[in-house]
């Protein structure tokens, strides 16, 4: 990595051009009205300064003219502003549908991430360049902060809840990977890499990975360990609701509101099942949290993905 300063990051992702272009409009027509109100505040304060003791201030009675141009210009550019960054944001809030996704849990004072492929690796992120990536990403402790400033994406990581980021990488490189959220201690030392790599160099790389279960496999295990299968039936017949199908859809809860079963509710479902039963069943099912990493909650949410849903063909693991 150069040593060289810069006044930016490299920019190395789909997104980080039209972020800094944007930073770059705010930058300009911040410092292009701060010349203008400094320079008229000068030139104001020497021409219309008082010269004499007994100088009185001309009467002055207003100009619409004058009060419209400086509330339509300005209420212009803020809309500007507006809907440039909102479409921005709106894009980097949504991932697209075709990603591919990572896990990664923050933990004082790392990074752990698993592949789809289950290939694990800590305070490193190996991705191919030209591909939506979309990293899920949970806590196993105290908030952090998944921050790639070469991507321009960032995401905070809270415990007790699942959050996302994602990003395509388009310059093969080695990126710094941040924590930016202060953590304790060693937060300052809660750093990796992000390496982009050709599409087929990531394949070797995965290739060469030590080989581990992918997380629905390991999920699954799981559900068979921690006996969930012995109440989640596929055919309906056992003590807690069918999984089958449940990512993505509506579900009916027993207080008769309604829930859209995305990663925060199959999250807390898995750690605090009492906190909203679905309809027609009972608050039977123990409490995990504490007793079930972050890690494991990602594994057991990609196994109920990757469950059949009902009437359709199974899910690619
Ligand atoms: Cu983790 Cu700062």
């Amino acid at each position: 990595m150069s040593t060289a300063f810069h006044l930016l990051p490299p920019s190395a992702s789909s997104i980080s051009t039209e972020v800094d272009l944007l930073y770059l409009f705010l930058v300009a027509v911040s410092a292009f009205f701060g010349v203008l109100i400094a320079g008229l505040v000068i030139f104001f304060a020497v021409k219309y300064g008082r010269k004499h003791p007994d100088d009185v201030g001309a009467p002055i009675h207003g100009s619409l003219v004058l009060e419209l141009t400086w509330t339509i210009i300005p209420f212009a550019i803020a809309m500007v502003m507006f809907v440039w960054g909102a479409d921005l944001f709106f894009r980097l809030a949504r991932p697209p549908r075709d990603s591919m996704e990572v896990f990664a849990v923050g933990k004082q004072w790392m990074w752990k991430v698993q592949h789809p492929e289950g290939v694990r690796e800590i305070n490193t992120l190996h991705v191919p360049i030209n591909r939506n990536v979309r990293v899920t990403l949970g806590s196993e402790d105290v908030i952090h902060d998944f921050y790639v400033p070469a991507f321009r994406v960032k995401m905070d990581v809270v415990p007790g809840k699942l959050s996302t980021l994602w990003f395509r990488a388009t310059k093969p490189g080695t990126y710094h990977l941040f924590c930016a959220e202060y953590c304790g201690t060693n937060h300052s030392a809660m750093i990796g890499q992000v390496i982009a790599m050709e599409p087929q160099d990531y394949e070797t790389w995965l290739s060469g990975g030590a080989s581990t279960a992918s997380p629905a496999v390991a999920g699954e295990k799981l559900f068979n360990d921690f006996a969930c299968s012995t109440c989640h039936k596929s055919d309906g017949s056992g003590r807690g609701p069918v999984l089958n199908g449940v990512p993505g859809s509506t579900v009916a809860l027993a207080d008769g509101s309604t829930v859209v079963a995305d990663d925060n509710y199959l999250h807390e479902s898995i750690v605090m099942s009492v906190a909203k039963v679905v309809r027609g069943y009972q608050p039977i099912m123990p409490v995990f949290q504490g007793q079930i990493s972050e890690e494991q909650v990602m594994e057991l949410i990609a196994y109920i993905k990757s469950l059949k849903a009902p009437g359709t063909a199974p899910a690619a693991k």
